[in-house]
């Protein structure tokens, strides 16, 4: 069992030579100074720097309109659904974000626990400006609750909401594990087929103001990646008993699946540039890409191609000075180069 951080240990030890990412026994304090993991003080001021507010997305009127005049029963049905999964997504983080925070024992990786939730919160708000616009009440209320009558919805945020529930109900150290790998899986795979689909949109000048709102959310959510990332590889440095490569790979498996599933039932062969073949290559490459992030092996080395590569000119996490979406740019890769210092 994990023993969650009491608020305030004065018996504890804040130095960083002895602090760990878990079971350490540090007061509770946020003495922020004296930093331990260099990825941890790198990615502060990137997270901070991506701050944006949705009330400050101009446009939506326009994909109101365009909702109705420009998009087919398929993408109109494809919105909603893809919508859906990631307002249950955004939800659920937001949430439980805190949970892990209650069992992580070193606070620089606290504080960006903090942030993340706080952007989950704001991602959440987001979907309701979208909502408030785009749609009429009744279709709202359909895709906040879309998976009531969608079985494959259902199942898959049951699949999630279970691991997590597990985790807050019984904190053993396998349980903890299941957590943060179901969080990486979230963070990292479950969103993208869904991004996928508003950048294809995007890419045929439709839906703008939604898709510019997508693109801010993916900036801040591969920051989340980066974070839990370097949780697991600090979890197999300091405590390689708890770190289970079988169980990741199983986790993996079932992620993939389920989302080729849902993303086939959803965006099916009748969105122009999307079809059955390139939801799995797309999938299956980027679990790939994940799993290499973890200094693991691929689970599919066939999927060596991104089929949606001439999408990324979309994307803001290329150093492209005419970026369509005109957002910052980031670069995720971690850096190790501070040595725990807080430079911007
Ligand atoms: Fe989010
Ligand atoms: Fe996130």
């Amino acid at each position: 069992m994990l023993k969650r951080n009491k608020i305030f240990n004065p018996q504890g030890e804040d130095n960083s030579a002895k602090r760990r990412i878990i079971k350490g026994d540090t007061t509770g304090l946020f003495q922020l100074n004296d930093a331990r993991y260099s990825w941890a003080t790198s990615l502060y001021p990137v997270m901070i720097g991506n701050f944006w507010i949705p009330e400050k997305v101009s446009g939506l009127k326009d994909d109101a309109r365009m909702f109705r005049s420009d998009l087919s029963e398929a993408e109109q049905r494809a919105y909603k659904g893809i919508l859906s999964f990631l307002i249950f997504l955004d939800s659920i983080q937001t949430v439980n974000i805190p949970n892990f925070s209650d069992y992580i024992t070193s606070p620089e990786v606290n504080l960006l626990l903090s942030i993340q939730a706080y952007q989950e919160a704001i991602h959440s708000q987001s979907y309701a400006t979208i909502l408030e616009t785009v749609v009429d009440s009744k279709e709202r209320e359909e895709i906040y609750y879309f998976w009531r009558d969608n079985e494959i919805l259902l199942k898959r945020n049951e699949y999630i909401g279970k691991i997590y529930q597990d985790f807050i109900d019984r904190p053993t150290d396998k349980n903890f594990f299941r957590g943060i790998i179901g969080n990486y899986l979230l963070e990292s795979l479950y969103f993208y087929n869904g991004f996928a689909f508003f950048d294809t949109l995007v890419d045929k000048m439709k839906m703008l103001a939604t898709g510019r709102m997508i693109s801010y959310i993916r900036r801040d959510e591969l920051t989340h990646v980066t974070l839990f990332a370097n949780i697991i590889r600090e979890i197999k440095n300091e405590f390689p008993k708890i770190f289970d490569e079988n169980l990741i790979y199983k986790m993996f498996e079932t992620a993939v699946k389920q989302d080729i599933d849902w993303s086939i039932h959803i965006l099916g062969n009748k969105i122009p540039g999307i079809t059955e073949e390139t939801t799995r290559a797309y999938t299956k490459w980027l679990a790939n890409q994940r799993l290499e992030l973890l200094g693991l092996k691929p689970l599919y080395p066939e999927a060596v191609e991104n089929p949606y590569k001439h999408l990324e000119r979309l994307q803001d996490t290329n150093s492209d000075k005419s970026n369509f979406l005109e957002t910052t740019v980031i670069n995720y890769t971690q850096s190790s180069s501070l040595n725990g210092s807080w430079d911007f």
